[in-house]
């Protein structure tokens, strides 16, 4: 049985004190995890701490970032890696979120390194994905996605690969309100299914969780988690608001 999870990403949002408090509200309402259904907090790097504190005794509520270095160690200043990501108490990192890609320049081959020192650390790695509209629009959004995933994921074995989740974020959806269909989304996760049963098997790709991320919030959460392939999302302005982020892990818990 394939995981459920519903992962905030604040991106750069929040004080410390205002990260407090929205941890603290949605602890406060939260219900209906189980180990198959979970939540991620993606907080910025300066609230990991304060926010492992706060998870402390709660189950099925995971602490994640949202980056980290190719690297374990050395000169790089003002960059942050795995080991202390761990070190933080840290469960599960984004990589390759379509920002980092686009403003940082990272791409297939950097994200590649990054999923191995995540993994080799034993974090758990959401791997994002996701076209352009030139690309959608083109209708070459099924082999643009494979390409993102063959060059970041394939080196992998297939045991490493039981440590990574998959977010398909189409770019034109993040941010703008604009919610791809239930279908669109439903079509990508299929093609990415097979795409991993490809290389990996059929076992390996039924239970490979696959996300949806791009606006989703409470008016389009159930529908969007209705679909069969979509086993939850990466969520980002809706999950700023406990009121909100409660809603849609509500949503994941009953689909
Ligand atoms: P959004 O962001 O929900 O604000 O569109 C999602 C994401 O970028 O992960």
């Amino acid at each position: 049985m394939r995981k459920k999870i519903v992962a905030a990403n604040w991106k750069m949002h929040l004080s410390l004190n205002e990260g407090k408090e929205l941890v603290h509200d949605i602890l406060k309402g939260l219900q209906g995890l189980d180990e198959h259904k979970l939540t991620v907090i993606a907080t910025p790097f300066v609230h990991l701490n304060q926010t492992a504190g706060q998870l402390q005794g709660h189950s099925h509520i995971y602490l994640g970032a949202q980056n980290c270095h190719t690297e374990a160690m050395g000169a790089y200043t003002g960059e942050i890696s795995a080991p202390m990501l761990k070190s933080v108490g840290v469960t599960y990192v984004i990589v390759g979120h379509s920002e980092r890609r686009e403003y940082f320049k990272e791409d297939n081959t950097m994200l590649a390194k990054k999923t191995d020192i995540a993994l080799h650390n034993g974090l758990q790695v959401i791997f994002c994905c996701g076209e352009h509209l030139e690309i959608r629009d083109a209708n070459t959004q099924n082999a643009f996605v494979e390409k993102q995933i063959v060059e970041s994921l394939f080196h992998l074995n297939a045991e490493q690969l039981q440590n990574v989740v998959i977010a398909y974020e189409p770019i034109w959806a993040i941010g703008t309100g604009r919610t791809a269909s239930s279908q669109q989304a439903q079509d990508m996760h299929v093609h990415i299914r097979n795409v991993i049963s490809s290389k990996y098997g059929q076992v390996a790709a039924n239970n490979m969780s696959i996300l949806y991320g791009g606006s989703c919030k409470p008016s389009n959460a159930e529908e969007l988690f209705a679909c069969p392939d979509v086993d939850g999302g990466l969520i980002g302005g809706a999950a700023l608001k406990a009121d909100d982020f409660l809603f849609i892990i509500d949503a994941m818990t009953k689909a």
